[in-house]
């Protein structure tokens, strides 16, 4: 049975954290009477910002993160003190004490009016390629759309959970729930003015992270080690599901833009695209997520000429953050609608206009590979993958009798759409492309491997170790892979961008090679045969002829021999730079690539649809374990389509979060599942030398789900015969799909088109 960091014993004597959060979105404090917090029950110790002995701001990559504050509220929920207990509901109590009073302001939420005002978080940036204006103005035909993409809340299972134990000398021992160990003990070590190496953080695994815990885990951990450190106890915060809703950062919500020019047929031949992020309060990831929105707004369609400008809004929201495909999905988003609005006008199959925009490959149409930062797309199997997909799941066919169904449906209308994905795999920020690994081989050939990647359910553990099983020609049943800590691998990178199993896996297979070859030239020279002729297999040695013994006989003999079993491994990703200043570079190693199509019924009496089969090809490289791989796909898609349909989240005009519980925050659940629901993986090796040639899949999939959204708008332009191309703003709940089938039909009406189910 999996243990989470709730699931630890106890250490004896240990406290419970609560957190005491402001109840308005912007203003400053005028009173903060924290002695009734003091005198509760059970309290042991209460703390501000004045009692922290080093940094006070958290910020991940920039400033802007206070751990605490008793001065500015910038956000709903912010983090003004924190109390220990001798228990959670006496903490939990407590923090309900504390007298507070506030000169309120009005909270600013909307990220269009802070662009507007130039209220950002971070300075805007511009990728471009060729003549925009130009290619614009000489363009066959103009279309342009706003799109608003909204937020979502990672609502892992497990919480933001921490326990912090003094050790000696000062020092601190973190259990943490987090993405990122190494940024964890760094910022501990900062808040605590320690060394890091007085620090060390151990996370075991997440019960999910979906980006939620690569920066935002960090808060909880620090709180945690300062009450540890200024009460000499141990000291949980695991923060309570409605708290975690409130006081973390989602996906960043999404302002869009388009102006494209198209020739005749329907080709792009210049794009003009603004992509806003509302980032909340402070800058946190967003330069980042912000970029990636912009380096996926091109999708998997070549642009010719364009423009994609990127803002960082400032909002007083929680700082938005990390959430799987970190931006990307957002961008993508806008391309995506654009390439239905261009089918809608030039009276085209969608699928038809998306295969048109495809970009070239090598082989077919090589002029037509540069993307919008100037890396050129290698190896796209996008159009033999599309192909493929369009045939397995018979989309023609299936086209027709949609059509069909339609003209005789008045009440329920079909929808159909195939959506492409091509994301780009690697950090962005080209430093964090290292992983490291530690291998131990003990004298009974059993062997424990460490790496400074972190499992949070998308099986990283089970792929690293399989990779060492195979590369020690061992059953995987004789690896454990142990604990992420700070002391066994250090400097490491956060777990994301999908790059666990690229990274570490690396590292791992280096540091088993390594391994491999002193027990290679052990037994070579103890047998005088050549090292060519020994070989690993199903944990036993053999050195050519019949004789063989098991690994772990070797392992013995080679300790013995004084052979040392413990090695390092090392890898940092080849080719990646990016000039981000001229804005151009290969920031990516390769793309992961897939489709899906999606089919829907929508009730356009009431707006509400049912996702009734989908269709996926996706290309994984050569997967390492074709089952975890499955289950990336499957989980990615649904909770992509979560994300586009019912999750939605709701801010009252103060500022506050309406939607903070599962009772108004509504995630897929597995009714949700589509009742067909076909998954296929992509036969073809990563043209890139990764681990055995596989890709990258934990973020890639979840894009897949863009292909609902399109086949509700489908369905509902169908009312016009599809003529018509509907606003659908996302999350495309009910109520906006039934908005946006009363639009289609009062349009209808007021051109005298036919096809109204009026
Ligand atoms: N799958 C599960 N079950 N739980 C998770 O938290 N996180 C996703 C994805 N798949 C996640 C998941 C995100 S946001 C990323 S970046 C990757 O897993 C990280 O792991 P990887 O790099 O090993 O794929
Ligand atoms: Mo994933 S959003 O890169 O943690």
């Amino acid at each position: 049975a999996a243990r989470y960091v709730d699931d630890l014993i106890e250490p004896a004597n240990g406290l419970f954290a609560a957190v005491i959060r402001s109840p308005i979105a912007r203003g400053t404090i005028t009173r903060m009477d924290l002695e009734p917090v003091r005198k509760s029950p059970g309290v042991v110790c209460v703390l501000t910002v004045d009692d922290v002995p080093g940094h006070t701001d958290i910020g991940p990559v920039f400033p802007g993160d206070p751990l605490m504050t008793s001065t500015e509220v910038k956000f709903f929920g912010q983090c003004l003190a924190v109390v220990a207990a001798t228990s959670e509901l006496a903490a939990r109590r407590a923090a309900q004490a504390a007298i507070l009073e506030f000169n309120r302001e009005d909270a600013l939420l909307d990220a269009r009016e802070a662009v507007a005002s130039q209220q950002l978080v971070r300075p805007s940036h511009i990728m471009a390629i060729g003549d925009v204006d130009h290619a614009l103005a000489s363009s066959h035909q103009v279309l342009e759309a706003v799109q608003e993409v909204g937020g979502q809340e990672h609502f892992y299972l497990e919480g933001q959970v921490s326990l912090a134990m003094p050790t000696e000398d000062g020092g601190m021992l973190v259990y943490s729930s987090t993405q990122h160990p190494s940024e964890v003990q760094k910022l501990v070590a900062e808040v605590l003015a320690l060394p890091l190496n007085r620090v060390t953080v151990d996370m075991r695994r997440m019960g999910g992270g979906f980006g939620g815990k690569e920066s935002q885990a960090a808060q909880w951990a620090c709180l945690a080690a300062l009450l540890a450190s200024k009460t000499g106890r141990a000291v949980k915060l695991r923060l309570p599901r409605q708290d975690d809703m409130i006081m973390t950062g989602k996906r960043h919500p999404f302002a869009n833009a388009y102006r494209i020019g198209i020739d005749e047929a329907g080709r792009v031949t210049a794009a003009d695209i603004e992509v806003i992020g509302n980032c909340g309060n402070s800058p946190d990831l967003s330069d980042a997520i912000v970029d990636r929105a912009m380096f996926h707004a091109d999708n998997a369609y070549f642009l010719g000429n364009a423009r994609i400008a990127g803002h960082r809004a400032f909002s007083n929201q929680v700082s938005h953050t990390a959430y799987r495909g970190f931006g990307g999905p957002q961008g993508m988003m806008i391309i995506e609608r654009a390439m239905d609005d261009i089918a809608r006008a030039v009276g085209k199959d969608p699928l038809d206009i998306r295969k048109l925009n495809l970009y070239g490959t090598e082989q077919s149409e090589p002029e037509r590979t540069l993307t919008p930062y100037h890396q050129t797309v290698e190896f796209n199997y996008l159009p033999q993958l599309i192909e493929q997909l369009e045939t397995s799941s018979d989309y023609r066919a299936r086209r027709v009798a949609i059509r069909q169904y339609n003209q005789h449906s008045p009440i329920l209308k079909r929808g159909l759409a195939l959506t492409p994905v091509k994301f780009g795999i690697s950090f962005t920020l080209q430093h964090l492309n290292q992983a490291g690994a530690l291998i131990h081989i003990y004298t009974d050939g059993s062997i424990q491997v460490n790496h400074g990647g972190t499992e949070m359910g998308q099986g990283l553990h089970t792929k690293v170790g399989q990779i060492v099983a195979q590369t020690l020609g061992v059953e995987l049943e004789r690896i454990v892979v142990t604990a992420t800590r700070t002391d066994k691998v250090p400097n490491t990178s956060p777990t994301a961008a999908s790059s666990g199993t690229d990274l570490n896996g690396k590292a791992a297979q280096n540091a088993a090679l390594t391994l491999r070859q002193r027990l290679v030239e052990f037994l070579a020279a103890e047998k005088t045969v050549s090292p060519e002729a020994i070989r690993f297999e199903n944990g036993r040695v053999s050195w050519g002829g019949s004789e063989d013994m098991s690994f772990a006989e070797l392992v013995q003999a080679a300790y013995v021999g004084r052979v040392s079993l413990s090695a390092t491994g090392y890898y940092r990703t080849p080719k990646i730079w990016y000039d981000r200043t001229n804005a151009r570079g290969r920031p990516f190693f390769y793309f992961a690539l897939g489709a899906a199509v999606s089919e829907v019924v929508v009730d356009t009496l009431t707006g509400e649809y049912r996702v009734t089969r989908v269709d996926i090809l996706h290309d994984v490289g050569r997967s390492i374990n074709p089952a975890i791989d499955r289950g990336q796909i499957e989980g990615g898609f649904i909770q992509g389509m979560g994300w586009l349909t019912t999750e939605e989240l709701v801010w009252h005009a103060d500022g506050r979060l309406l939607s903070n519980n599962p009772a108004t925050y509504k995630i897929p659940a597995i009714g949700d599942t589509p009742p067909v629901f076909n998954v296929a993986l992509f036969e073809h090796e990563n043209d890139e030398a990764t681990v055995y040639n596989s890709k990258a899949v934990g973020e890639p999939p979840f894009m897949l789900a863009i292909s609902v959204w399109s086949a509700l708008r489908d369905a509902i332009s169908s009312l016009s015969d599809y003529r018509l191309s509907p606003d659908l703003d996302t999350p495309a709940t009910p109520e906006r799909v039934l908005k946006a089938v009363m639009a289609v039909q009062a349009q209808c009406a007021q051109n005298g088109m036919t096809g109204g189910a009026v």
